[in-house]
């Protein structure tokens, strides 16, 4: 793991921007790998305004949701497919089609699962994935106490993170949906290249789970310790609970990796 402590949201943002536009400028017709929530958003931004520069191109992309929720109409606005066409992909070039996301308003979610799963596999993979974590630990939507090998697959939401994702409707716990379908953790593993942002101390025990604690099914996100290209952008606060934080840093300014 390639850990980044920065200083500020902007820097954050900037790492992570630059690490789509390398991989685009290397591979136009890369596959992308989307996740909703909050912690990707200023990356999609910074994005949108380095396409509208010309500094960046997505119309020869493809890209592919990470989660979505099970039962929610398809035009629900908070329904993932919604959400990243309203922040993000409306903003880009992206071609008609081009950014698919799990069928969760299909009759067989568990058939929409294996299908999702099919369709990545069919694109011949992601070529870069962002990911969140949630408080739990979970990636995508991969909850504490699954499989450490799952494809994409039907997952019930743990209440911590119906409780997390209530703020998305009218802080209504009831109205957050109780399933998702959600890409495996062996689907994110086979990204050849990842990057997670955590930004705030309510993320802090999980990511020092993810990045010091041991794989484990109960911190979902550890799982990345076995992937050879994940990098992990952090702020102060999502970094406070990391012990090796002096070696991160000293590794950092090495390898000049904030400059
Ligand atoms: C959501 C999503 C995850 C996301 C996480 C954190 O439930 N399914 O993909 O990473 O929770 O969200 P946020 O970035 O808003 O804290």
């Amino acid at each position: 793991m390639k850990i980044i402590i920065v200083s500020s949201t902007q820097q954050m943002t900037q790492l992570g921007a630059d690490m789509f536009t390398q991989v685009l400028g290397e591979k136009p017709n890369a596959v992308l790998g989307l996740a909703t929530g909050s912690s990707p958003l200023p990356v999609y931004q910074e994005l949108i305004s380095r396409h509208k520069k010309g500094a960046v191109s997505f119309k020869d992309a493809r890209a592919f949701l990470l989660d979505e929720y099970a039962g929610l109409s398809a035009d629900h606005p908070e329904g993932y497919r919604n959400f990243i066409k309203r922040e993000f992909a409306s903003g880009v070039d992206f071609q008609e089609g081009a950014v698919q996301g799990p069928m969760g308003d299909a009759d067989d979610v568990y058939q929409a699962a294996r299908d999702y799963e099919e369709s990545i596999v069919a694109s011949g993979g992601v070529d870069l994935q962002i990911l969140g974590i949630g408080t739990d630990g979970h990636i995508g939507f991969n909850e504490p106490g699954g499989s450490l090998s799952s494809p994409s697959h039907v997952e019930y939401l743990t209440e911590q993170t119906r409780i997390d994702n209530a703020r998305f409707f009218d802080n209504d716990f009831n109205q957050v949906p109780t399933r998702a379908i959600t890409q495996g953790l062996a689907t994110i593993s086979r990204a050849k290249k990842i990057v997670l942002v955590a930004q705030g101390a309510q993320k802090s025990q999980a990511v020092a789970q993810m990045i010091e604690g041991g794989v484990s099914a109960l911190w979902p996100a550890s799982i990345l310790q076995f992937h050879n290209d994940a990098t992990i952008l952090l702020d102060e606060a999502a970094a406070s609970q990391l012990q090796n934080t002096a070696f991160y840093r000293a590794i950092a300014e090495a390898e000049a990796l904030l400059n």
